[in-house]
């Protein structure tokens, strides 16, 4: 029996991501016959099997591979309601458009807090069996002032990375600059204190390169750190800004051109892709490649949300990224942890290197390469968050 407070050590790891490459070769810093000991929650040694006092109690991985838990780091997970009709109609032609995000507010606004509680609920338990072990999660389908602090409380009780996205659509009944205004001024006032992150959707028919500035500039100064939902449904300045303003991830990236890329590469901004998006939307997938080569840093999410991506699953977004995006395998597993972590500007997660946070992932596969080696199936065995299975 394990007690969580007391060290103990995982063993028999056949193959171990640590994503630290003083342990072991290439970008995963990958060690074969590995164990890891963890202490109170957070991992305190990571090395060979057979180097594991025989004293401390054990979980025998039975050569099954292990991985740093995933990071996603965009979702939308508080909204009532689905969009399936609209999904069902784009497989046959139709293209997305943000209007359908309109019918998701009237959802959540009439759903009781109740039942909000009950659907997040459930899309974590998802996302935990799914392998993910942090979720960030957005407000933005509420848009007034009582609503998205409502969406963002119910954020705050399943995740510390919480996202303000007051500036996710204009609502009807009000002018885009009296929106922004709002969201900048008392809307901002009650959900800074809420959030960690302000992201804002730049895109044409939603925000403006300057109204979106004028929302992010108002979220620094409120002490939210920034994320843009940037260039997904067309090339546009989404990118730019981010980069200029210092944004911890730009994300979508599904159109970008050369000088978006020198951009990324020669910045702190991660690119956050999120391939289940373009999958959901029939989109062209941007080519991972360039980013890679440049130099950019990429992370991998789900974009969990009712319109463009409903899925929990990280391994399907592995599974698409190489795929689709021609990522290597590697990359994509580094991508949807350590590149999560990065988005998220997190140095505790992401990693399986002492000092880190336990979270760990095992396998029903040899190898980390299975993910997206074979797509659609549940190979996600044991989940351990801050050591606790
Ligand atoms: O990330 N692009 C804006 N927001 C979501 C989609 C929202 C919706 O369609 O409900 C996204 O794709
Ligand atoms: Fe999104």
């Amino acid at each position: 029996m394990i007690h969580a407070h007391e060290p103990f050590a995982v063993t028999n790891i056949g193959e171990l991501v640590t994503n630290d490459p003083t342990f072991g070769d290439g970008l995963l810093g990958v060690l074969s016959n590995a164990a890891v000991i963890i202490d109170h929650g957070l991992i305190t040694w990571v090395g060979s099997s057979s180097d594991v006092d025989r004293t401390i109690p054990r979980v025998d991985m039975q050569g099954r591979a292990m991985l740093p838990g995933f990071v996603d780091s965009h979702a939308h997970l508080v909204f009532a309601g689905d969009r399936a009709g609209e999904f069902a109609a784009r497989m046959q032609g139709q293209p997305y458009t943000a209007g359908g995000i309109a019918s998701t507010v009237e959802a959540t606004r009439a759903a009781t807090t109740d039942h909000l509680r009950m659907n997040l609920a459930r899309r974590m338990q998802e996302m935990r069996a799914c392998g993910v072990t942090t979720v960030e999660t957005k407000s933005g389908y509420g848009l007034t002032i009582a609503d998205e602090v409502r969406l963002l409380e119910l954020s705050g009780e399943v995740s510390q990375e919480t996202t303000f996205l007051g500036a996710h659509v204009v609502p009807a009944g009000i002018t885009v600059d009296d929106y922004v205004e709002q969201v900048c001024g008392p809307m901002l006032a009650a959900c800074a204190p809420l959030a960690r992150w302000i992201d804002v959707f730049c895109e044409t028919g939603a925000f403006d390169v300057d109204q979106s500035a004028q929302v992010l500039q108002a979220g620094a100064e409120a002490g939210l750190g920034l994320r843009v939902h940037a260039n997904q449904l067309r090339h546009g300045p989404g990118v730019q800004l981010a980069v200029s303003m210092g944004a911890a991830s730009a994300d979508h990236c599904t159109h970008l051109d050369d000088r978006d890329i020198q951009a990324l590469a020669a910045s702190s901004t991660v690119a956050t892709l999120l391939p289940a998006a373009e999958f959901s939307t029939r989109s062209a997938y941007p080519d991972a490649r360039r980013l890679w080569q440049a130099g950019a840093t990429v992370a991998l999410a789900t974009d969990c949300n009712p319109g463009t991506s409903f899925t929990t699953s990280m391994p399907l977004v592995i599974a698409l990224a190489v795929r689709e995006m021609h990522f290597t395998v590697e990359q994509a597993v580094w991508s949807a942890t350590a590149g999560g972590a990065a988005a998220l500007r997190r140095t505790d997660v992401g990693r399986v290197t002492p000092g880190a946070r336990a979270d760990l992932i095992s396998l029903n596969a040899p190898s980390y390469q299975h993910l997206a080696y074979r797509p659609g199936v549940p190979l996600i065995d044991q989940v351990f968050i801050a050591g606790v299975a």
